[in-house]
């Protein structure tokens, strides 16, 4: 490129969007959706609502959120191909793979599949949302040799993803503790898996095709895939008593620590301190506070050191690991999460579109002369 603006690595600091979904406020640390602060909605807001406040700009009266609420329930199967599918994949086939697939799987069955308009993008998000949970728990049913749990119609949208995980519906205090995860991932503009979903609306494509890419997105380490990575970690450190030499060797190898840093957040990063509250209630109830334990001194101890701060992604880890969510369906959790997220994102780009299409820096060769095969 010879003219324009110059290169920003990583895009940092650059704004892409306007949006009136996410209120990221990176120097004093505090986020709020659509207005409201995140503290309040992960305390007192059903996923469910903070879906419609992401879809609707407005927080749902009653009987908006009773019709919410059913039309989700009634969304919750998946077509048989979908569930056979999975029961074809190899054993060992990752899940948010799995899940990208099923997504796209989804987009094939579904009655609006390629309606861009606002209304059936709303319906599309509220149809995926179901699906996506169903669908992470039959895959995880399908690689287990078990059978899929079919949803239940009368649980919330956390309590049912619980019970078609485990079989067993969960106590009303564990119900609350993923309701509010899932509140607490739900949204955070223009995160890697988020702008990839905008770049793939603004080209015209439809809802499924983007949140599949946001999907893509979401699993790598650097994102989603970090909470996963920090339950990792953890394990590899093994005993509370370990985490001082643990440190003292990341520290010394410049390790790259998952679940630390953030590119916007630089004094704190405000759904680590809920989550944190939450993982030391769910690890005590669960009898396993040896990993609260040991995240809140590798905590200390990097902070101290380094100046990092932990991420949404450091205290989910042991909150999920105690609710008895399987280490590797972290990932898929968050993405069953940020689905609200995505598809408003998806709404309010669709609203409002204009093709999004940066340039490169070009710093390959000058001009050269081209040589037939023969003469290289
Ligand atoms: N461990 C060790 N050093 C780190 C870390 C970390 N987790 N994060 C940043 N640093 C250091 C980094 O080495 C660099 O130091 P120096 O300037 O001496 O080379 C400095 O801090 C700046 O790092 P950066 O990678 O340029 O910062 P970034 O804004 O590009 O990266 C990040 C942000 C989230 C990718 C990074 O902090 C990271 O890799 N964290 C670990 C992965 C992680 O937890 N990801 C989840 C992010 S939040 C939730 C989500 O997005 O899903």
């Amino acid at each position: 490129m010879t003219e324009g603006p110059s290169l920003i690595r990583g895009l940092e600091g650059v704004v892409a969007a306007e949006t009136r979904l996410c209120d990221l406020d990176g120097k004093n640390g505090r986020l709020a959706y659509g207005g409201y602060d995140i503290d309040e909605l992960a305390r007192h807001a059903a996923f469910e609502e903070v879906a419609y406040l992401l879809w609707h700009g407005e927080l749902p009266r009653p009987a908006e959120l009773a019709e919410l609420k059913s039309a989700l329930a009634a969304a919750r199967q998946i077509p048989g191909d979908l569930s056979q599918g999975f029961r074809l994949m190899p054993r060992a086939t990752d899940p948010m793979r799995a899940l990208q697939a099923a997504v796209a799987i989804l987009g094939m069955h579904d009655p609006d599949a390629t309606d861009n308009s606002q209304a059936a993008n709303r319906r599309k998000a509220a149809r995926l949302t179901s699906q996506l949970a169903t669908a992470i728990c039959a895959h995880h049913r399908a690689r287990s040799g078990k059978e899929p749990i079919p949803p239940s119609t009368d649980l919330s949208h956390a309590a049912n993803f619980l019970y078609m995980l485990t079989g067993e519906r969960p106590s009303a205090v564990i119900a609350k503790a993923f309701d509010a995860s899932l509140t607490l991932y739900a949204e955070h503009e223009m995160n890697a898996s988020t702008f990839t979903t905008r770049v793939i609306t603004s080209t015209q494509s439809d809802l499924h095709s983007a949140v599949a890419g946001g999907v893509g997105a979401l699993k790598g380490p650097l994102h989603g895939g970090a909470g996963e990575a920090v339950m990792r970690t953890l394990m590899e450190i093994g005993e509370v008593a370990n985490v001082d030499a643990f440190s003292d060797q990341a520290l010394a190898t410049k390790r790259r620590l998952m679940g630390f840093g953030h590119r916007v957040y630089k004094a704190g990063d405000p759904r680590a301190a809920i989550l944190r509250g939450m993982a030391e209630e769910a690890c005590r109830q669960s009898g396993q506070f040896k990993w609260y334990e040991m995240a809140v001194k590798l905590h200390a101890r990097i902070n101290a050191a380094k100046g990092l701060i932990p991420n949404v992604d450091f205290y989910s880890a042991p909150l999920f690991y105690s609710l008895g969510i399987p280490v590797d369906l972290f990932t898929p959790v968050i993405a069953a999460g940020r689905i609200a997220g995505w598809t408003a994102n998806i709404i309010e780009q669709h609203d409002d579109n204009r093709l999004i299409r940066p340039r490169g820096e070009y710093t390959g060769p000058g001009r050269r002369p081209w040589f037939p095969i023969d003469k290289r």
